[in-house]
């Protein structure tokens, strides 16, 4: 199985994060990396001891850190977080953009019974009298956070099935992002092939297009370059209405394919990005959407300029996305 993203294990202490982030690493051969085992080594102490001698705010920052750097890596590993990391800061945004997160919910019962013996390892429980209470009150507080988690996992499981609801999950996950990702490709190459097409019969037109054709398809052009660039992160060299020469627009035409092809295959299609358009305001949106509106934007105005065509009484091209798959 490809794993092409870390997942992310959440929950309250003694939910069974950490014994179910060995197993399930083991069973899909990836590294399992316990937060609050690396702030221990890294720090020399343990939790306990931070907690005494720093504050739970320095354990926190510490926690932000090590999380976002964790986050980050290439290579996907199994994280199991400590119960608090997804409520301080803003780490369960990082965790859900950057991870797949599972929570694994336990019910407070349950948890005392798991927590009772161990007051003494845990600097949160130690001076609570009433175990019940705090769990109940704590949950109260961070269960809309877990539950904001990719999945929800009954942790009272047998741990051998726990394991297999998420195996199945990530199967699940990753035939959804390939599938996804086949179905955007096959309709940037739609684009693709009747921008072209369209492209080839205006050269051969040339001298009846009318100015708002050649503005139209400057514009399809121009609109999938800027939106590349906002999905890359970077200044678009093209404004939205700018005119390019004639000879230019099939290579304009392919490089935007090709950039619009690495974007598919190069990041997580329901990931987010945040982007400024024209008059400087800011917006959100998923990937795949975008990916989809340039194809529907540019057939807009692919219809506009048949239109035109039929109009001056010019043979018009069928750029149907059916006719291009019959
Ligand atoms: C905490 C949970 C602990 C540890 C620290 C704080 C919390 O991790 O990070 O004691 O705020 O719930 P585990 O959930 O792994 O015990």
């Amino acid at each position: 199985m490809i794993i092409n993203k870390s997942i992310s294990l959440i929950g309250f202490m003694g939910c069974g994060k950490s014994t179910v982030s060995q197993k399930l690493a083991k069973a899909l051969q990836i590294n399992c990396i316990d937060t609050d085992g690396l702030i221990e080594i890294t720090e020399g102490q343990s939790i306990r001891e931070i907690f005494s001698t720093r504050g739970e705010s320095y354990f926190r920052e510490r926690e932000k850190n090590v999380l976002l750097s964790l986050l980050e890596e290439p290579k996907p590993s199994v994280l199991a977080l400590g119960g608090g990391t997804p409520c301080f800061h803003n780490n369960m945004k990082h965790i859900l953009d950057l991870s797949v997160a599972i929570y694994l919910e336990v019910s407070p019962q349950t948890l005392v019974k798991r927590l009772e013996k161990e007051r003494d390892k845990r600097p949160l429980l130690k001076n609570q009298n009433n175990l019940l209470e705090y769990i109940e009150n704590t949950l109260s507080i961070r269960n809309p956070i877990y539950k904001k988690a990719h999945y929800t996992i009954n942790g009272e499981q047998d741990l051998n099935i726990i394991v297999e609801e998420i195996k199945e999950i990530i199967q699940g996950k990753n035939k959804y992002d390939m599938q996804l990702a086949a179905f955007l490709l096959n309709i940037l190459e739609y684009n693709y092939e009747i921008n072209d097409l369209i492209i080839k019969r205006l050269n051969q037109q040339k001298e009846q297009l009318t100015e708002r054709t050649i503005l139209l398809m400057n514009h399809v052009l121009n609109a999938q370059h800027i939106w590349n660039s906002r999905l890359r992160g970077i200044e678009s060299t093209f404004e939205t209405w700018q005119i390019h020469d004639l000879n230019n627009w099939e290579t304009i035409n392919e490089e935007n394919y090709k950039t619009s092809i690495q974007i598919v295959e190069g990041f997580p299609m329901d990931e987010e990005v945040i982007y400024t358009n024209s008059k400087n305001q800011k917006f959100t949106n998923k990937i795949k959407d975008i990916i989809y509106h340039i194809v529907n934007h540019s057939t807009y105005h692919r219809a506009q300029i048949t239109s035109i065509a039929k109009e001056n009484g010019v043979e018009p091209l069928s750029s149907d996305y059916i006719f291009y798959k019959r």
